[in-house]
């Protein structure tokens, strides 16, 4: 058989880590003790109460049948609780939430409803790799719009060009940011819903790390803003905010008709995720706080070290006040490529190449605070010793 990929596949540069991968498996074998820092998967486990919780409900019959596609009532209302308490945001658990199989899959899926082929989808660069994947996927064009550092890793809308705003379907944002750990404040986001009322643009805010924040700093969602809810949707997740990225549980709210028409999609794709892990999510969203500053102050420890670390080896970045990531600047001299190949070669730490993540990330590269203090502590000491 002649089987041959379809363009949509085959077209498609490796996945990001599934690269970094195959060079940290050939040192491996060499016998180098590697340091990854470059996934941004916390090693802290899930709270206690919620793996209860998942216990008891994997035990009832109920939970063992299809889930329904939206989630359970029960999940979506402790999504509009959590959205009231935390932000003063209302939502209506009904039509304004959808419960989703982690944050990633409503991300991949949400293009499909709205781009036609053709259709533009902007996204900010660098930045989560899967915004440009899955506009392209629906047959949309990826427009990437710069994160630079003169603005603050903010996207300038008044440069986008007039033609490409004009075609633009959606335009994915993402603050707290992975990966460069910029915030956005009031300012930005009211400009945003300027642009996407201007321009008819759906748009798609990720707001997987604001409960990951420093110092007493508190992201705010999108939804808060005037006008937000008539032009956009968020995507939560509560991988990041209760170490539960292999449970696969997350949320998107907002504008009622994109919440349908995501919903819509994922009645034709998937069936909903597992009853028994949305029972666990409640009891997560609803004791929220229980543990969160002190799984917070192990990120905030960590992110301490490394940024000392930085500082000793001369290397430039922004204490982030947000996200379990660090993005710094490589040496002069080097591309984030070589910077990256050459410190795992000659320190055994893997790092993320900003490239990795949308050519303007060009001149970084990314560690991720989710390991172990003392390995992050370990890799400071071997930064120290490499020279470039
Ligand atoms: C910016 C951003 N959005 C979404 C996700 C996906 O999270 P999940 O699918 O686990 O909810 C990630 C995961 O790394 C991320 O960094």
């Amino acid at each position: 058989m002649d089987l041959t990929w379809a363009k949509r596949i085959a077209d498609l540069p490796p996945y990001l880590f599934a690269e970094i991968d195959a060079k940290k498996n050939e040192m491996r074998a060499k016998g180098v003790d590697i340091i990854d820092l470059s996934v941004g998967d916390p090693d802290i486990p899930t709270p206690p109460h919620i793996v209860e919780a998942l216990k008891r409900a994997a035990e009832d019959p109920q939970n063992h049948r299809y889930p329904s596609y939206e989630g359970l009532l029960s999940f979506r209302e402790a999504v509009s609780d959590w959205y009231k308490k935390r932000f003063g945001v209302e939502l209506d658990p009904k039509t304004e939430v959808v419960a989703l199989i982690g944050s990633k899959e409503g991300i991949a899926h949400t293009p499909l409803a709205f781009i036609d082929p053709g259709d533009i989808g902007l996204y900010t660069d660098p930045g989560y790799p899967v915004y440009p994947t899955s506009i392209s996927f629906a047959g949309g064009v990826p427009y990437a719009v710069p994160l630079l550092k003169e603005n603050g890793f903010l996207p300038d809308l008044g440069a986008i060009p007039e033609e490409i705003a004009r075609k633009a379907k959606i335009m994915f944002v993402n603050y707290p940011n992975n990966p460069t750990a910029a915030v956005a404040g009031a300012g930005f986001y009211k400009e945003l819903v300027d642009f996407a009322v201007k321009y008819n643009i759906l748009i798609c805010h990720d707001a997987a790390y604001t409960e990951i924040a420093y110092e007493g700093y508190k992201p705010s969602s999108f939804l808060e803003y005037d006008g937000a809810r008539e032009v956009g949707i968020e995507f939560h997740s509560l991988s990041k905010t209760f170490d539960m990225t292999g449970w696969r549980i997350g949320f998107a709210v907002g504008n009622k008709k994109a919440i349908g028409g995501l919903g819509k999609i994922k009645t034709n794709i998937d069936s909903g995720a597992f009853q028994a892990v949305q029972i666990a999510g409640v009891e997560a969203l609803k004791n929220y706080e229980t543990g969160l500053a002190d799984r917070i102050k192990i990120f905030q420890e960590r992110r301490d070290i490394f940024c000392r670390g930085l500082d000793e080896a001369g290397l430039s970045y922004s204490k982030p006040m947000a996200t379990f990531y660090v993005w710094f600047g490589v040496p002069a001299g080097l591309s984030s490529k070589d910077f990256s190949a050459k410190l795992l070669t000659e320190t055994g730490i893997v790092v993320t190449p900003g490239t990795g993540f949308g050519k303007y990330g060009e001149g970084y590269a990314r560690v991720s605070t989710t390991f172990s203090t003392k390995r992050i502590a370990e890799a400071v000491e071997r930064l120290k010793e490499a020279k470039f």
